[in-house]
C-alpha cells in the first residue's frame, strides 16, 4: 500500500509549534514580525503574499505588508528594504519574486539583511548552506526534509534523485540532503533538462524529488515499488474543460505502486508556507537572544 504523506497535517503541527514559540516571545515582550514586499502586479504573487499574511495572523506573527509601485525605479524598492532592515518591527523580510524586469532580482536578494533573510536566498546564506552550516534553510527544501522525516524515510545512505536544479528548490535541496547531518548523508543525483536518460537515474532511486515544473512527468515506468516520491511541482492544467492543479508526478499512476508519495495539493505546498513561519521565529530568536524552542 502506498503511504500518502500528508503535508497539510504536518504543516498544521509546525504552525502550532510556531504559535507556541510566539507565545513564549510574547512572555518576554517580543512580537515576531514578518514583512512581505510586493512590487510586481501579478495575481499569483498577490495571492501568495495574502496567504503568507494570513498564516502570520493565525500563529500570532505580526504581518507587515508593503507594496511598491511596479513602475517605480528599483531604488524605491531598495529604500523600502533598507527601512525594513534598519527597523525593529520586521524580524524577517520576504521580497515576493518575480520583481519587474527593470529591477535586478539578485541585487534585491542581496539587499536584504542576511539576518532577516527568511527566504534564505541572500548570497551569504547561500554560502553558509553550501558549506554545510545553513542559517535559514530555504522554505521548500526544508519542507521536503521535514516530509521525508515524517514519512520515516532514512536519508542516510539513501539514493536520492532530485529532478530540477533551480536555485530555490533543486540546488539547495541537493546540498541539504548530501550534507553531513542526521537529516542528510544521502547520495544525491541532481538531474535537469540536459540529463541523459532521466529514467535510468530515477529507477535506481530510493527517493525521487520531482521539481521540474513539468506536469505529471514522473510515472510508474520511472520508479520502483520501493520508491518514495516527493512532488514539489505545482502546475495548472486543463482537465475535462476545467482548470486544475497537478504535480510533476503522475499521482494516479503512482498511487498503489510506490512506497510513499506526497499529493498535490496538500503535500509540499503547505510545508513551504509553514517553514517560512519557522524561519521567522528562528530569525527573531537570533536577533533578540530570547531562547524559545522551535518546532
Ligand atoms: N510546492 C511548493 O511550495 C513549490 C515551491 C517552489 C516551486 N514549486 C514548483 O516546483 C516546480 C519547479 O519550480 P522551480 O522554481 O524550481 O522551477 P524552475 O526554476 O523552472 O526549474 C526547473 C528545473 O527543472 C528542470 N527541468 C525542466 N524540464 C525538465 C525535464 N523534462 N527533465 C528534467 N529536468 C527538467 C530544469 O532544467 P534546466 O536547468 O536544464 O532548465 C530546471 O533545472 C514548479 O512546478 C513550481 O511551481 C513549488
Amino acid at each position: 500500500m502506498t503511504e500518502i504523506v500528508d503535508g497539510e497535517a504536518l504543516a498544521a503541527e509546525i504552525r502550532e509549534g510556531v504559535a507556541d514559540a510566539v507565545e513564549q516571545f510574547e512572555g518576554e515582550g517580543v512580537t515576531p514580525g514578518l514583512a512581505t514586499v510586493l512590487m510586481e502586479a501579478d495575481p499569483a504573487s498577490e495571492t501568495y503574499v495574502e496567504m503568507k499574511q494570513r498564516d502570520c495572523e493565525e500563529v500570532g506573527i505580526d504581518g507587515i505588508h508593503v507594496e511598491v509601485d511596479p513602475d517605480a525605479p528599483a531604488e524605491e524598492l531598495h529604500e523600502t528594504i533598507r527601512e525594513l532592515n534598519e527597523g525593529t518591527a520586521a524580524n524577517g523580510i520576504l521580497v515576493q519574486m518575480p520583481v519587474p524586469d527593470h529591477v535586478d532580482a539578485q541585487a534585491v536578494q542581496a539587499a536584504v539583511d542576511p539576518a532577516k533573510d527568511v527566504d534564505g536566498f541572500h548570497p551569504e546564506n547561500v554560502g553558509r548552506l553550501m558549506s554545510g552550516e545553513p542559517r535559514f534553510r530555504p522554505c521548500t527544501p526544508h519542507g521536503v526534509q521535514r516530509l521525508l522525516a515524517d514519512a520515516g524515510v532514512e536519508t542516510e545512505g539513501a539514493d536520492v534523485v532530485v529532478v530540477g536544479r533551480s536555485n530555490i528548490v533543486g540546488r539547495p535541496l541537493a546540498n541539504l540532503l548530501s550534507r553531513r547531518a542526521d537529516d542528510g548523508n544521502a547520495t544525491v543525483t541532481l538531474c535537469h533538462s540536459r540529463t541523459a536518460d532521466l529514467a535510468a537515474h530515477t529507477r535506481r532511486a530510493d527517493v525521487v524529488v520531482a521539481a521540474a515544473g513539468v506536469p505529471e512527468m514522473i510515472d510508474a515506468e520511472m520508479v520502483t515499488p520501493d520508491t518514495t516520491v516527493i512532488d514539489v511541482g505545482i502546475n495548472r492544467v486543463e482537465r475535462d474543460g476545467e482548470s486544475t492543479l497537478v504535480g510533476d508526478a503522475d499521482f494516479d499512476d503512482l498511487e498503489g505502486y510506490v512506497d510513499a508519495i506526497t499529493p498535490v495539493p496538500g503535500g509540499v505546498g503547505p510545508m513551504t508556507r509553514a517553514m517560512l513561519l519557522y524561519n521567522t521565529v528562528k530569525a527573531t530568536r537570533e536577533q533578540t537572544g530570547v531562547d524559545v524552542s522551535l518546532p
